[in-house]
């Protein structure tokens, strides 16, 4: 496993880390003893990032990471997303002061630690991103002593450029895979001047690109490839990327046929989004060990500069119309 420097703190991470909404909920049913099966690979293979929030699983996620927190020697960061626990429409009011805290000291015991090493900002609206109150008050959390550092998850474009204005923000979290290629255009770009780690999620597009899926695959009631296929539960770029998943599987044949020897399309996608230096840490999600382990795997694998403008071109045959000027 490669390790890379996680903004300008004195952190060393896992280049490929570990997603874990997948452990809490929406992925159909994931056990108990999976869910502590697949951290155990994780810690094996040496992944030392983990990503969770105190809504997988209303802290479920947050709870298996007290157990490996508590068995490692080795340093590991945990870094969970709070301000999305009110429901509803009402939801922005999570950004604020008094929910805000009770939601890191709720995470707090869930995780077991006395500080959080990062807590990111939920995907909070771009108005609450744009505002100094909102970063004011993480200062406020961080001189407490709560919370070790502060970062954004985002949607959208727009929410990550307003944050990265504010000099304490030490990572922005977006979807970005070969599906999802705008932020490459030119965010990566600004957040490396201003040092920011970058947090790449949905890499695999919720499995579109894990090269198994066709037409047919079926998926449980409670996982949202089921229930959220045009947004009705959350923002339908974090299902399938926002890709239509008819042309998304289209889209995989072709990438299928360029996969150099040894590689599988997960693979290959992951190492996408590795190639860009400016990323500091992908974190595809797996709902099992051997999962772990195809993914962890990528680290080492040869690179694939040669296939860059292929793979470009294959986006813009089949996907780029569809997502390239949305979530900006
Ligand atoms: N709003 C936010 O901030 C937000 C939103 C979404 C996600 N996230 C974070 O990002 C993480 C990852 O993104 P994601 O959850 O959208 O999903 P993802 O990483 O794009 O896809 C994960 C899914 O792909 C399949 N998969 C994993 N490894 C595979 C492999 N080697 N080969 C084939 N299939 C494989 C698994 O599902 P199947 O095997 O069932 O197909 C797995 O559940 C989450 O765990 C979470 O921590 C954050």
């Amino acid at each position: 496993m490669k390790y890379r420097k996680f903004s300008d703190l004195n952190w060393k991470v896992s280049e490929v880390g570990l997603g874990c909404w997948q452990i809490g909920w929406c992925w159909g049913d994931v056990t108990d003893l999976t869910a502590k099966d697949l951290l155990k690979k994780a810690l094996d293979l040496g992944i030392n990032f983990f990503d969770t929030s105190d809504t997988y699983g209303d802290g479920r996620s947050e709870r298996f990471l007290k157990e490996i927190l508590r068995s490692s020697s080795e340093k590991i960061f945990v870094s969970t997303k709070l301000g999305r626990r009110i429901r509803g429409t009402n939801y922005p009011k999570g950004y604020k002061q008094d929910p805000m805290e009770e939601f890191i000291d709720r995470s707090l015991i869930n995780l077991g630690v006395e500080q959080i090493d990062l807590v990111q900002l939920h995907c909070p609206p771009v108005e609450i991103c744009s505002k100094k109150e909102t970063f004011e008050m993480m200062d406020e959390f961080v001189k407490k002593g709560k919370i070790a550092n502060y970062g954004v998850s985002v949607y959208n474009l727009s929410e990550a450029i307003e944050s990265i204005k504010f000099p304490n923000v030490k990572s922005i979290q977006l979807v970005f895979n070969i599906f999802r290629q705008r932020p490459a255009e030119f965010f990566l770009k600004e957040a490396r001047k201003k040092n920011i780690a970058i947090i790449a999620r949905g890499p695999l597009a919720s499995g579109l690109l894990g090269g198994e899926m066709t037409k047919d695959t079926q998926f449980a009631e409670n996982d949202h490839r089921n229930y959220n296929i045009i947004g009705e539960a959350f923002d339908v770029g974090d299902t399938f990327s926002g890709v239509n998943y008819e042309k998304g599987l289209i889209a995989a044949e072709e990438l299928k046929k360029i996969l150099p020897k040894n590689y599988s399309l997960s693979g290959l996608a992951l190492k996408w989004i590795l190639m860009h230096d400016d990323v500091t840490v992908v974190i595809p999600g797996a709902i099992n060990a051997n999962q772990v382990q195809n993914n962890a795997s990528v680290s080492e694998q040869e690179d694939i500069s040669e296939l860059l403008p292929k793979i470009k071109s294959i986006y813009e045959q089949f996907i780029k119309t569809d997502v390239h000027n949305r979530w900006l």
